[in-house]
């Protein structure tokens, strides 16, 4: 079907179109109903028809700019008026200049960076640094993560995406996460002795830690539940892994460029780990870019001996200028500092909610990066059932709020250009949206 260019297709030719030449991820085809989406300004985006949503994921916690920023869409246009493509082992300057403001924004001795295309292939090429680094195989890596839908990054991932498509790739093994709300080892946070951290460590023992080349985990866990960790984990974790001489990756796909409140999450506990892997955030997701930041030494070892490690697309000249545009509008718009800011009184709000609220079993916040755990009884903790979530998702819907409602939780993950009234305005639509829960839940 082709259309006369004055032509602009309405809300259901547009789902027609996607519905019936492209498929969608992560979903039973048929029960797709995909929100078309034409346009958009800080945090909302509108449909062919001009409904306006207000949109509390960001995209997928990726559009940390928000909607069509001028200037990151000015550096995209400026880009392809001069160079749209460039062999990977050509130099261009904003594959150069992003290098450097990357090394720059990392921790510690992460200097130098490799890019990739997205947050799975950043996290391919991690696995393949440490095992050429390090010269050993074994990956151990959390059941409740996600990394990513190629083979390597789904074999790593713990979520309900991996089983289906196995067998991964060999010698990943998964441990515990600090999911303090519903810990495996039985504890609460106060009453605990960091069996999470300590069973690694027993893990990596049993393994051999000679066969062991990196631990890899999300900086925070995302989409596996916003898994906020005892400010201890990161820092004896780094220990762990120094004594037996194991790499430490941290995946800040997700939880990086500002999305916490710093710039990466282990920035929160002082860590540096030896591989930082990135996308999302990267470039404000308006082109597709992915990196992985390495330590010094780690760089320093390919100084002389070959990377195994090549993409077509490799420092893409367009990405990377949207990428060195993404960055200089989180600084100048002081993005970082508005998640630490707003993400303080969404941590207040989400408090107070959880107070109000029979169904709110827990809420878990870091910057802008927070969710609401649903329980049809507090006290047995049962998750609420899959109908009263799809019920609240739709009366979102109905309220011109879109966000992730994944198993029990209601993410709130906003922009980072969120303002404070914009913040109310939202949370008080996913407030009345919880009635519905409420009404399902033991009082
Ligand atoms: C923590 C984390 N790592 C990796 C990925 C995969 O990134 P991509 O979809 O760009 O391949 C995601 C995507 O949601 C993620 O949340």
């Amino acid at each position: 079907m082709t259309q006369p260019s004055e032509h602009r297709l309405t809300n259901e030719e547009i789902a027609g179109l996607n519905r019936r030449y492209t498929f969608f991820s992560w979903s039973v085809q048929k029960d797709v109903k995909p929100i078309p989406v034409v346009g958009g300004k800080g945090i909302h985006y509108w449909d062919a028809e001009g409904n306006r949503y207000m949109d509390f994921s960001s995209q997928l916690m990726s559009l940390n700019a928000g909607y069509q920023h001028p200037k990151i869409v000015a550096a995209i246009q400026e880009q392809a008026t001069k160079l749209c493509a460039a062999h990977p082992n050509s130099a261009n300057e904003p594959r150069g200049v992003l290098g450097r403001m990357v090394a720059e924004l990392t921790p510690g001795n992460l200097n130098k960076v490799f890019f990739t295309l997205g947050g799975a292939e950043a996290n391919e090429n991690a696995i393949k640094f440490a095992r050429l680094y390090t010269g050993r195989h074994k990956i151990i890596a959390r059941y409740r993560s996600y990394h990513g839908a190629t083979y390597g990054a789904i074999s790593l991932s713990g979520d309900y995406r991996r089983p289906p498509v196995e067998p991964g790739i060999p010698g990943v093994i998964h441990v515990f996460d600090p999911y303090c709300y519903r810990c495996v080892f039985g504890y609460t946070r106060q009453t605990c002795h960091r069996e999470c951290i300590t069973h690694i460590e027993e893990v990596i023992r049993c393994e051999n830690p000679d066969t062991v080349a990196a631990l890899f985990m999300e900086g925070v866990t995302g989409s596996n539940g916003i898994l906020v960790p005892p400010d201890d984990y990161w820092p004896r974790l780094r220990e762990i892994t120094q004594k037996y001489g194991i790499l430490l990756i941290s995946d800040e796909v997700m939880s990086g460029f500002g999305r916490t409140g710093e710039w990466f999450a282990v920035d929160h506990w002082n860590v540096v780990p030896d591989i930082i892997t990135m996308a999302k955030g990267l470039t404000s997701s308006y082109l597709p870019l992915g990196a992985v930041a390495v330590s010094e030494p780690i760089a320093q070892h390919f100084d002389d001996k070959y990377l195994y490690l090549g993409l077509t697309y490799y420092g893409h000249p367009m990405s990377c200028a949207a990428g060195v545009a993404a960055i200089n509008a989180y600084k100048e718009d002081g993005l970082i500092e508005n998640s630490k800011t707003l993400g303080k009184v969404l941590g207040g709000e989400l408090e107070r909610i959880k107070q109000s609220h029979a169904s709110v079993g827990d809420v878990r916040y870091i910057g802008l990066f927070s969710l609401i755990e649903l329980v049809k009884d507090r006290t047995t903790r049962e998750p609420m059932d899959a109908a009263t979530m799809g019920a609240i998702r739709n009366q979102l819907l109905a309220d011109r709020l879109t966000t992730f409602v994944n198993q029990n939780w209601v993410f709130v993950c906003p922009p980072l250009c969120v303002t404070n009234d914009e913040l109310h305005a939202g949370l008080k639509i996913i407030e009345n949206a919880l009635s519905i829960a409420d009404s399902k839940a033991k009082a």
